[in-house]
């Protein structure tokens, strides 16, 4: 089947991600990729339509990234978006310069109807069906002081003259604002007015048919052949061996490592879908190696010490498995669209992935190939998959763990016995906020062990135990976090089971900290 596909060039901008996720949510497929980018490469794709990203530069000056005037010249409706659009007019003979007035923020936008007509129905096509005035999301220096030849402008704020502008007969659109960012308001009814109306594209990507076409292709694929999963329990990989299982049954084996460093009853959670008994044809080994990674992890209390020993003892007990099973020909790997844009391979972002999944690629499988079965979907579609290929909400909807587990929620050493106090406080944890309905609305949440011992007192007793942190946030990209306003009688609820019913606690801290300064995880 052959894709429509609209394409997104990346200037470097914070948003580019956005521009491609809101338009996959017009149902229209859409890829990334860097300004650097052939021309000749791009049209290879064949695109219904082209949409430039913001960015951080000015693109009068030198060296600033930039297009040809080709680009526009294809046929191709093209949409200009901030940077992109101050671009596509200094390419086209417009002028672009400093702006007399920094717009940051929501800035009311006014729609001008065309000149013909006063009635304002003729607006741009942009921006059929959308209020005016309305609000949108200005972050600019820049600005087009002169809109390129064949140009006019289709609306403007108060500070700015040319806050949007095109050329309908060449299919060419700039719009100064962002339209990606959910503050302004109508932004996806022009995204989708783009890629629906103007580049005409029909709008039928959808996870339904993903998930048939993809599970298609694995089977041509595969043939016959052997395949490996490594499977986490986390929402990625449990997608990724599904449709494998799917797609060639028992000729798939998912291992599963169990180290001893996952969530209250985790372990036991994974084997049920995924085990004999579980829903799936497929053959699933678990590995207890719990024992193994404590003794390793024993006196250890520096922080990078810790997450390289688990992450290579993942990968040793991964590699012993695997060579139980012997030569396989495929190796799958849960990799999503924006592990594929981070780490270079499609936009224009600096490798940012500073950790990853714990592993990382064995060195001494046998296997031809990997898999990627996910490799073009966004975090929220790869979910979609998951509800459509009927896995379990718990599964689909779990929030992120981390690779290296509990290892990093314990400050200081690992132990067995830290391990069960960090597990049960968080489970309680867990279930309150579950209770109280916020599990929704938190981004991530978690008990982490403080490595701090205190004196308190319990019924007449004086204790020295442990005390617990706990840990809300709310982010979008989890690069940046702030802490949630967890209400202070669920916090306070929580407290007094963990203090009752977690032996070893006598004390509960709520973490405060955003991101930066602090990371997320405590280690
Ligand atoms: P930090 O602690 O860096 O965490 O603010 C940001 C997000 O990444 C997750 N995280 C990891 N995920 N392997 C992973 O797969 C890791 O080593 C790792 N360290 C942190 C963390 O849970 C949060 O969602």
């Amino acid at each position: 089947m052959k894709r429509e596909t609209v394409i997104v060039i990346d200037f470097g901008g914070q948003y580019n991600q956005l521009v491609a996720r809101r338009v996959r949510e017009c149902n229209v497929y859409c890829e990334i990729y860097s300004y650097k980018t052939d021309l000749s490469e791009i049209k290879k794709k064949n695109p219904k339509g082209i949409i430039l990203t913001g960015g951080p530069n000015s693109c009068y000056e030198d060296g600033a990234p930039s297009c040809t005037q080709e680009l526009f010249e294809l046929g191709i409706p093209v949409l200009g978006l901030c940077y992109g659009a101050q671009l596509m007019m200094h390419v086209l003979g417009g002028t672009v310069e400093k702006a007399p007035v920094r717009e940051y923020g929501k800035t009311e936008l006014l729609i001008d109807a065309s000149k013909e007509d006063e009635s304002h129905s003729n607006v741009s096509e942009i921006f059929q069906n959308v209020t005016s005035p309305t609000i949108c999301w200005m972050s600019h220096f820049d600005y087009i002081s002169r809109p390129a030849p064949g140009f006019c402008v289709t609306a403007h704020t108060a500070d700015c003259p040319v806050a949007a502008a095109e050329n309908k007969e060449k299919n060419l659109y700039a719009i100064q604002f962002h339209p990606e960012v959910l503050h302004t308001v109508e932004g996806t009814k022009m995204l989708s007015n783009f890629v629906l109306k103007i580049c005409g594209c029909a709008g039928d990507w959808k996870m339904d048919t993903f998930v048939e076409s993809t599970i298609k292709a694995i089977r041509e694929k595969v043939g016959k052949g052997r395949v490996l999963c490594a499977l986490s329990g986390g929402v990625d990989s449990s997608v990724a061996a599904v449709l494998l299982s799917k797609a060639v049954g028992e000729q798939l084996t998912c291992v599963f490592v169990d180290h001893g460093l996952l969530r209250k009853n985790e372990g036991d959670e994974v084997e049920e879908v995924f085990g004999s008994n579980g829903n799936y044809d497929l053959n699933f080994i678990r590995v207890n190696a719990q024992e193994r990674f404590y003794t390793k992890l024993a006196g250890v209390t520096e922080p990078e010490k810790k997450r390289k020993i688990i992450g290579e003892e993942f990968i040793r007990v991964f590699e012993e498995e695997a060579k139980k099973i012997g030569a396989v020909d495929f190796l799958v790997q849960g990799t999503i669209y924006p592990d594929v844009v981070e780490s270079g391979l499609g936009g224009e972002s600096a490798v940012i992935k500073s950790h990853h999944n714990v592993g990382g690629l064995p060195d001494y499988v046998d296997f031809k190939e990997i898999i990627e079965p996910l490799r073009d979907l966004f975090k929220d579609e790869v979910r979609k998959a998951g509800l459509e290929l009927g896995i379990p909400n718990h599964l689909v909807f779990r929030q992120p763990f981390p690779g290296p587990g509990l290892g990093i929620r314990i400050i200081g050493e690992v132990t067995e016995e830290k391990v069960r106090i960090v597990q049960d406080a968080d489970a309680i944890y867990r279930e309150e906020i579950a209770k109280a309905g916020l599990d929704k609305k938190i981004d991530q949440y978690f008990a982490a062990l403080t490595n701090m011992r205190s004196v308190g007192v319990m019924g007449d007793e004086r204790t020295y135990d442990y005390a617990v942190a706990l840990r809300a946030v709310r982010t979008v990209d989890f690069m940046t976090a702030e802490s949630v306003e967890v209400p202070y009688e669920v916090l306070g609820g929580v407290m007094n089971r963990i203090i009752n019913e977690v032996r070893g606690v006598n004390r509960v801290f709520y973490d405060l900290t955003s991101k930066p300064p602090g990371t997320i995880e405590m280690e």
